[in-house]
């Protein structure tokens, strides 16, 4: 397979190489690598690790047109203008920014979750890293006691603003340690030994746009439109991998046990919670890592038997960027399109979910169901010596 990668210099282009070159057997053997960049990086060597010493090009179509698959790892603004058109000369193209994601004609794809949606498609949105995060620990909690509402708290590191943010944090604690005024430039203010909740730009509604990234990206890749979902955004001073505060409100009683056993046995997720031994999920150990960690299960005490708080943490510039979309164009080239099975909340559940939650809401849902079969069995009693008598 011919593979290349737009943005081969930046954080995810670079992780993008690493991967590629971990698991370039899957992929049916990678024959061809080319590396593409701005023209300030034009002639530059790379490591590209098993596919030896590559020099970056310049960017251009014609240098992208006889390839099979390409990664866009640059910008919103270049994927608008270039992505479709790339496509449409030949190569399926795996699009990291936000361009696409919200484009009802573009699938929105993390493959363990919803990778059915990507059949035939010529152009694929990567999802959101602090949404991929969460998705992937979220999913399989989703699949057996259905989400019904999300309440996220991100603390974020400096590498989700790309390259330029992790180097802004160094300088900033170097200039800390010897005393000097730190520069900013990629963050609103200085970001070491701080925490700065703003991450993207403000919304007219008070949310930033990465927290609702979260929540239109989390409701179109479960396929839940109307899930219910909030998020605080914050940036800390850590370099890689972002960590999340989860709390879940379910349409079906739901318990820490059997939390912990879905998450075990789920794909690309690691459970981390031994409270005992002092073991939860944590940047330094989730870092460079392809699972994202799970831990801190909590049965709500908010939401009781129908609400679970958890702690995740995901190397974002993998599961959320670069091995997200190597997964997905592996998926493409497995041709396994199997639909998975997601909660359905049923109509009473729904109805009655409106008002009530908790055990009022099961206790409602009890009384309904007696009151129905003690109709039914009225009505079947009543009309059995009319039947017979026929
Ligand atoms: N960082 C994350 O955690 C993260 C996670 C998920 C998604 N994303 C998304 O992934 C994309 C890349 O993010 P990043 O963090 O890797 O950014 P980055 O570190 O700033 O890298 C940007 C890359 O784009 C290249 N580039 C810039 N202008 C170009 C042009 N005109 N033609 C070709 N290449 C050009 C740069 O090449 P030069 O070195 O030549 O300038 C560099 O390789 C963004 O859309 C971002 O939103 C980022």
């Amino acid at each position: 397979m011919r593979v290349g990668i737009v943005g081969c210099t930046g954080a995810v282009g670079e992780e993008l190489v690493k991967v590629l070159g971990e698991r370039q057997d899957r992929l049916g053997g990678v024959t061809q690598l080319k590396l593409l960049a701005s023209a300030k990086s034009a002639g530059k060597v790379m490591d590209a690790g098993v596919f030896g010493p590559l020099t970056v090009e310049e960017f251009s179509i014609d240098k992208v047109k006889k390839l099979d698959v390409v990664f866009l790892a640059v910008s919103g603004s270049f994927s608008l203008k270039y992505a479709h058109e790339i496509a449409k000369s030949g190569p399926v193209v795996i699009d990291n920014s936000s361009a696409f994601r919200n484009d009802p004609e573009i699938p929105l794809v993390i493959p363990e979750i919803n990778g059915h949606t990507a059949k035939n498609a010529k152009l694929i949105a990567n999802p959101n890293c602090t949404t991929a995060i969460a998705a992937m620990a979220l999913w399989p909690l989703h699949q057996k006691f259905g989400i019904r509402s999300l309440i996220m708290s991100t603390y974020q590191a400096a590498s989700g603003a790309g390259a330029e943010g992790m180097a802004e944090l160094e300088a900033q604690t170097r200039a800390h340690v010897k005393g000097s005024a730190p520069e900013v430039s990629v963050f609103q203010y200085p970001l070491a030994f701080n925490v700065i909740p703003h991450v993207d730009s403000f919304q007219p509604n008070g949310y930033t746009r990465e927290e609702m990234k979260v929540v239109w990206e989390t409701r179109k890749i479960f396929g839940v439109p109307d899930m219910d979902v909030s998020c605080t955004a914050v940036r800390i001073p850590t370099l890689r991998a972002h960590a999340e505060a989860l709390t879940i409100q379910t349409w079906a009683p739901c318990s820490v046990e059997k939390a912990k056993a879905l998450i075990d046995e789920a794909v690309g997720v690691q459970l981390v919670d031994d409270p005992s031994s002092n073991k939860y999920p944590m940047p330094i150990n989730a870092t460079a890592k392809f699972d994202v960690e799970a831990g801190r299960v909590r049965q709500s005490i908010v939401f009781g038997d129908f609400g679970l708080d958890l702690f995740v943490c995901g190397d974002q510039l993998l599961r959320g960027a670069a091995l997200n979309a190597v997964l997905i164009a592996e998926f493409l080239h497995e041709d396994k399109f199997e639909k998975p099975s997601g909660y359905k909340p049923t109509v009473l559940q729904r109805f009655m979910g409106a008002s009530l939650s908790g055990p009022a809401l099961w206790f409602t849902v009890g009384a309904v169901a007696a009151t129905a079969a003690a109709a039914t069995s009225f009505l079947t009693a009543d009309s059995k010596p009319t039947s017979s008598s026929a």
